[in-house]
């Protein structure tokens, strides 16, 4: 089992702790700034393979953190991360999610921390998932991004992702969100119910570079005050059949809403559940044995309803 250990702070006391911290090779990296007055900050970190180890590692580990705060009189403290790599999202926190890739072909996800140059461009996501679900690799996320991609594509007039306003909802790392301002939308709420979650959102919009069109709100539908062109809603289905309920009256009424998160074998129950509060099937799609539904209020946006499943 392997356990990352990482440490964030500023920089110049992590080169302090990186020196104490010496025996175990620690990796070191700069976090991008997100302002010119930002105190430089960066994080260390290392892999514990053995498990029997762990606990002593981690008490040596605040012995040495306590020390150097107390030694350099910080007046912010060290920030202390532990992951179990084998439970994490997949791939998150692991060498292969340390790799830029794909996860539709129109975007680039880039992992925070990599020694790869991080730039914030048009079709490039920087991520850091902290503990949040959404690194882009699970298929119900990626099942979104495709339905996003191709309705940003589409050039008939009922695209509702470019130019629209556009709600995340359950955001965990805000990924949909970057992604839906990466495709053309014009802003975005992301609004997460857990507190850790909706911080990593908050930090990977800074990271971006895109405060000022994404919003991150943590809460639940409470949360959501106005009407949206299109809802993405990356749910699992005990949270849908709680909550669904409350999607339709924050959808414009020529909105689209995408709500993935369940499996095939949930696809009835997850139509039944949205066509009984008056919503119409537009499109099913499937991956890896995962589902998501396009759905509308209005029949004229979909002609070709429920008449195919489309394999992403
Ligand atoms: C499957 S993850 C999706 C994360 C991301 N949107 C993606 O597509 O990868 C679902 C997220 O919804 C959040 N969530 C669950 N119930 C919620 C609720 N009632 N209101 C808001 N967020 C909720 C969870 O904490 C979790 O972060």
């Amino acid at each position: 089992m392997q356990y990352e250990i990482s440490i964030e702070g500023p920089i110049f006391a992590l080169q302090r702790l990186r020196h104490e911290l010496r025996c175990f090779s620690p990796r070191f990296e700069k976090m991008p700034q997100w302002s010119k007055n930002e105190e430089e900050w960066g994080r260390i970190s290392f892999i514990e393979t053995d498990h029997g180890l762990l606990d002593d590692t981690l008490r040596g580990l605040y012995r040495t953190i306590t020390s150097v705060e107390k030694a350099l009189s910080l007046s912010t403290k060290f920030d202390i991360r532990v992951r179990n790599l084998a439970y994490s999202e997949p791939s998150t926190g692991s060498s292969r999610f340390a790799e830029p890739f794909n996860p539709v072909p129109s975007i680039t996800v880039q992992p925070w921390g990599t020694s790869v140059p991080q730039t914030a461009d048009d079709r490039t996501i920087i991520l850091d998932p902290h503990n949040a679900f959404g690194s882009g690799k699970h298929p119900s996320t990626r099942l979104c991004l495709k339905i996003m991609d191709l309705i940003a594509k589409d050039t008939s007039n009922t695209q509702r992702l470019r130019g629209g306003k556009v709600l995340d909802f359950g955001c965990g790392t805000g990924l949909l969100a970057i992604a839906a301002i990466k495709m053309g939308a014009k802003s975005a709420l992301g609004v997460e119910i857990d507190g850790p979650s909706a911080e990593a959102a908050e930090g990977n919009v800074k990271l971006n570079h895109l405060s000022r069109t994404i919003k991150i709100k943590e809460g639940s539908w409470d949360a959501v005050q106005e009407k949206y062109d299109l809802i993405m809603a990356n749910l699992v289905a005990s949270v849908l059949i709680r909550t669904g309920k409350y999607l339709p009256g924050h959808l414009k009424d020529q909105g689209l809403a995408v709500v993935s998160g369940f499996g095939e074998n949930q696809l009835n129950e997850m139509k039944q559940l949205f066509t009984g509060i008056g919503m119409i099937i537009s499109q099913q799609f499937t991956l890896e044995s995962w589902a998501a539904l396009v759905l509308a209020k209005d029949e004229r946006l979909s002609p070709s309803r429920c008449s195919t499943t489309t394999q992403a």
